[in-house]
């Protein structure tokens, strides 16, 4: 056991038209070195508030949240955040872009060039290095997105709904890729979530969350089965697993399955 997060205890509210909303109430969870865990509920349960809390771009109001043992104070380059909308500089290339994420880590122009190229290639994009945002698909601009925040080589990578924007291929794309580049990176991930499918194909450990305040209601772990595969029996019982949970196994869903 190597937690590299600690969560104990943790609330926090927000003041909205001078009326106090409880938006975490009692979190309390861990996350291990090298694990994928994801977060999962309802839009407005509190994910993103939590996961702002893990890259320390928020205070708790009651409770810790520790990084390798002690209290976020801030946000710092060993967590590194992903959002649904690439966060890309339209004014600059592929090569630029990733190259920004890496200003201000000491290394030379030098050594910047050849590790964004590192990890352009691994993504996939070196044939489009010269190009600008624009003229990527979406899931090319998240790809770049990925690069830019692998080339830090941070510990942890923080991602909110990063495949959200995506159509089906591009999602399913993305998240091979993101299992294939974390099998080789080994970094911790924390993403969040609202598809159910997206967590328990890429998760390790899922922590349902349900909302008003927002609490987590459930860990289920995901064994370790390889290859992971949509279509497997595995991914099939999870992903009902986690419909029963939220009572949305019905009818349409027994359907799917009898075709
Ligand atoms: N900066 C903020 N100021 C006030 N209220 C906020 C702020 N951020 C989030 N909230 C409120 O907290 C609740 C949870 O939001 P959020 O964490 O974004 O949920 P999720 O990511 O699960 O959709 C919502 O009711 C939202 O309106
Ligand atoms: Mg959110």
């Amino acid at each position: 056991m190597d937690p590299i997060f600690q969560v104990e205890r943790v609330g926090k509210s927000y003041k909205n038209a001078k009326v106090s909303e409880k938006v975490l109430h009692d979190v309390t969870f861990g996350v291990e070195r090298g694990e994928i865990v994801a977060i999962l509920g309802p839009s407005g349960c509190g994910k993103s508030t939590l996961l702002n809390l893990l890259g320390g771009f928020e205070r708790p109001d009651e409770g810790t949240v520790l990084f390798e043992g002690k209290p976020v104070d801030g946000p710092s380059r060993n967590c590194v955040m992903i959002f649904q909308q690439y966060g890309l500089l339209p004014w600059r290339t592929v090569r630029k872009n990733v190259e920004i994420g890496l200003e201000r880590t000491g290394l030379t122009a030098g050594e910047r060039r050849r590790r964004a190229e590192e990890y352009i290639e691994r993504v996939g994009l070196s044939d489009r290095i010269d190009h600008f945002p624009h003229q990527l698909s979406g899931g090319m601009q998240q790809r770049v997105a990925l690069a830019r925040a692998l080339a830090v080589r941070p510990k942890v990578l923080l991602m909110d709904e990063p495949f959200g924007a995506l159509d089906t291929f591009n999602r399913y794309a993305l998240q091979n890729e993101l299992l294939r580049l974390q099998e080789s990176e080994k970094q911790t991930v924390v993403l969040v979530t609202h598809d159910i499918d997206e967590a328990v194909f890429l998760a390790d450990r899922i922590l349902v969350m349900v909302s008003g305040p927002g609490r987590i209601r459930r860990e289920i772990r995901i064994p370790d089965y390889k290859p992971r595969d949509r279509g497997s029996p595995q991914f099939q019982h999870y992903r009902k697993v986690i419909y029963d949970l939220f009572h949305l196994s019905g009818q349409e869903i027994q359907t799917e399955f009898a075709i």
